[in-house]
C-alpha cells in the first residue's frame, strides 16, 4: 500500500462506557474532543502535546497515538513514516472518559489518512485493531461511530471479532452531565477490583437492566433510573474511588440516572439538571472544588479524519 498524503488531521470524541448495567458493552460519545495533526516526515518522532496529559505522556515511539499509527500502517501493508504530531487534548486522562481509546482510534485514523486507498484501513479494521489495543470495544466503538453504541465480541472463523451497532435514541433520552473529580484511577486497577465470578442472580439482574436501558434510550426515558441499575461493577470498585461511589449512591437515591463513567472515577448523569446535581455534590463531597460538573452533549458524529 502506497502512502499518498503527508498531512492529516483527526478529531476524536471522549466516550463514556458501561452506562451502568452494560459492562464492557454499552457506551456513548460525548461532545468533548481531542484534535490531532500529523505530518509524515522522512524520519524520527516528534510529539507536541498541548492540553490534557501534556507533560505526562511519552513524546516518542511510546506515545499511544504513534503506536496505533504504526499498527495501522502495518495492517494496511504501508511503509512506516517519520512522525511530527501535534495533539490538542481536551479529554481528561485516567478519569473514565475514554482518553486511551480516543488516542488509539486517532492513531489508526491518522494512518488511514496517509494511505492512497483508505479502504485498506476501514472502520471494521479500525474497530478490530482498537479493540486489540484496549482489550474491550466499549470506548473505541462509540469513539469511532459516535452516538450511543452497543458493542460485543464474537467468535468468527476461529478468531474473536468486535462488532458494534448504533442504538436508536429518543430525542429526550439524554441530557448528559459529566462529574469530573481531580483524582484518577487507572483502568487496570479498577478491573483488578472486580471478582472473578458473580452470583447468577446479579448476572440476571444486569441482563434485564441492560436490555431495559436499550428500550429506555429509544422509547421511554422515564425508565432511565431503573434501567441504569447495576450489580456487577460499580459498588465492587468503591475501594478505588470511594467518593465517586458515595456520590453515585446519593444521586441515584435522589432520582438521578447516574452511573460511573467507564472504569471511573468520573460520573455520568444521563439526564440531569446541572444546578440540582451541583447542590447534591456540595452535600456529599468533602472538597467541592475538587469536582467539576459540566453539561456535555452527546456527540452524534464519531471520529473524523481530514486530509490536507
Ligand atoms: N468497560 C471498561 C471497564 C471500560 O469498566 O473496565 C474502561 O475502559
Amino acid at each position: 500500500m502506497r502512502i499518498e498524503h503527508s498531512r492529516v488531521r483527526v478529531q476524536v470524541p471522549a466516550t463514556s462506557a458501561n452506562l451502568g448495567p452494560g459492562f464492557d458493552a454499552l457506551g456513548l460519545a460525548l461532545d468533548l474532543v481531542d484534535d490531532l495533526e500529523l505530518e509524515a516526515t522522512t524520519g524520527g518522532v516528534e510529539v507536541l502535546a498541548e492540553g490534557e496529559g501534556a507533560g505526562s505522556v511519552p513524546t516518542g515511539e511510546e506515545h499511544l497515538v504513534v503506536r496505533a499509527l504504526r499498527r495501522g500502517l502495518d495492517h494496511a501493508g504501508a511503509p512506516q513514516v517519520g512522525v511530527r504530531l501535534r495533539t490538542r487534548n481536551r479529554i481528561p486522562h485516567g478519569r473514565g472518559l475514554g482518553s486511551s481509546a480516543a488516542a488509539t482510534v486517532a492513531g489508526l485514523l491518522l494512518a488511514r489518512g496517509l494511505l492512497a486507498d483508505p479502504a485498506a484501513l476501514d472502520d471494521d479494521a479500525v474497530l478490530q485493531l482498537a479493540t486489540a489495543f484496549e482489550g474491550h470495544p466499549d470506548n473505541a466503538a462509540p469513539a469511532l461511530l459516535g452516538g450511543a453504541v452497543l458493542s460485543w465480541t464474537e467468535a468468527s472463523r476461529g478468531e474473536e471479532r468486535a462488532r458494534a451497532v448504533n442504538l436508536a435514541l429518543h430525542r429526550e433520552a439524554l441530557r448528559p452531565l459529566v462529574l469530573l473529580p481531580r483524582t484518577t484511577l487507572a483502568t487496570h486497577q479498577a478491573r483488578g477490583l472486580l471478582p472473578e465470578e458473580v452470583p447468577h442472580g446479579d448476572a440476571a439482574f444486569n441482563a434485564s437492566r441492560a436490555a431495559l436501558l436499550v428500550h429506555a434510550l429509544a422509547t421511554d426515558p422515564s425508565l432511565l433510573l431503573t434501567a441504569t441499575e447495576d450489580r456487577l461493577h460499580q459498588e465492587q470498585r468503591a475501594p478505588g474511588m470511594p467518593e465517586s461511589v458515595e456520590l453515585l449512591r446519593v444521586l441515584r437515591q435522589e432520582g438521578h440516572p447516574a452511573v460511573i463513567s467507564g472504569a471511573g472515577p468520573s460520573l455520568l448523569v444521563l439526564r440531569g439538571d446541572r444546578a440540582e446535581v451541583a447542590q447534591l455534590v456540595r452535600r456529599v463531597v468533602a472538597e467541592t472544588a475538587a469536582w467539576r460538573i459540566a453539561a456535555v452533549p452527546l456527540r452524534e458524529d464519531g471520529a473524523r479524519c481530514v486530509v490536507d
